[in-house]
């Protein structure tokens, strides 16, 4: 406890470091050890581990750019699939794939969407943590050439700006602007191309406050608690549309994910 005050303390003394200096300080000394390189390796395995009552890998699960392939694939999410008639999130469509290619009961994958503090953390963070280094120094670039993925952007917008609950917010109220913070942490203009590239392209990410790699989805749906939103599902349309809304904002970014965060 003594120790927590003392910390706390020393923040508030140094007024000229923000939050973001200090992790700024600590991605410094971790250089390049990003705790998810351990993630990656075990999504890497995961991709190819035979699972579920088929036991089937997920070898030919097809992320948009053909069975199999998983280099670049991240970086053109949100996209429509012509089999589901959807556009999708990657955290869904790695779902449909395990239902179809495994075998695998999705109530069951979707028991707890999310791992908790002190978990290890789920199979679906750790496919997804891989497939974000599969898309490392790729070129954001999520596809608007369906009708749907078109809504879908049209639709994370409205959403976006859209101002509900208790306290009358919006995305936007926090995320409008460039420069802004609260409390210690730095809010990222999210209607930016370049603050937006920062931002998206940084997840999945290492959170070092809970030690778990945690994905945009589950971001999303951080937010949506902060904004005294009702809980935002996995792979819901909402959530897909919003996801929508940032890439297309943040394409021709660069993706730096698995990204190193408070
Ligand atoms: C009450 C203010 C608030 C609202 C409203 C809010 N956010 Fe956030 N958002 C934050 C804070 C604070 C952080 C940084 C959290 C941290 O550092 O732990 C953040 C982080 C993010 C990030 C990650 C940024 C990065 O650089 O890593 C994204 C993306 C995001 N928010 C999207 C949204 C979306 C989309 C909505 C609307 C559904 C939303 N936020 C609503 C406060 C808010």
């Amino acid at each position: 406890m003594i120790k927590k005050w003392a910390w706390l303390i020393g923040i508030l003394a140094m007024p000229a470091l923000s939050d973001d200096g200090i992790f700024d300080e600590y991605r410094d000394l971790m250089g390049d050890d990003n705790p998810a390189i351990f993630v990656i390796d075990e999504g890497e395995a995961l991709w190819f581990e035979p699972q579920g009552p088929r036991s089937a890998s997920l070898e030919g699960c097809d992320l948009g750019l053909g069975p199999g392939v998983t280099a670049g694939a991240y970086a053109r999410f949100p996209r429509y699939f012509e089999d589901t008639d959807a556009v999708m999130d990657i955290e869904s469509r790695l779902l449909y794939c395990m239902q179809q290619l495994q075998g695998r009961d999705r109530d069951a994958l979707l028991a707890k969407p999310y791992s908790l503090r002190g978990d290890m953390g789920t199979e679906l963070e750790a496919l997804v943590t891989w497939l974000a280094a599969e898309s490392e120094d790729a070129v954001i670039a999520p596809e608007q050439a369906h009708p749907s993925e078109r809504a879908m952007y049209a639709l994370g917008e409205e959403i976006f700006f859209y101002r509900a609950g208790p306290h009358d917010f919006s995305c936007a109220t926090c995320h409008e602007q460039s420069g802004m913070r609260i409390r210690l942490q730095a809010l990222p203009n999210l209607t930016n191309h370049d603050e937006a590239a920062e931002a998206f392209g940084s997840w999945p990410a290492y959170r070092i406050s809970e030690g778990l790699v945690r994905t945009m989805g589950w971001r999303l749906q951080d937010c949506f608690r902060q904004q005294r939103w009702p809980g935002l599902k996995l792979g819901s349309e909402v959530s897909v549309a919003l996801q929508t809304y940032m890439a297309v904002n943040a394409a021709g970014g660069v993706m730096t994910a698995p990204g190193l965060k408070r």
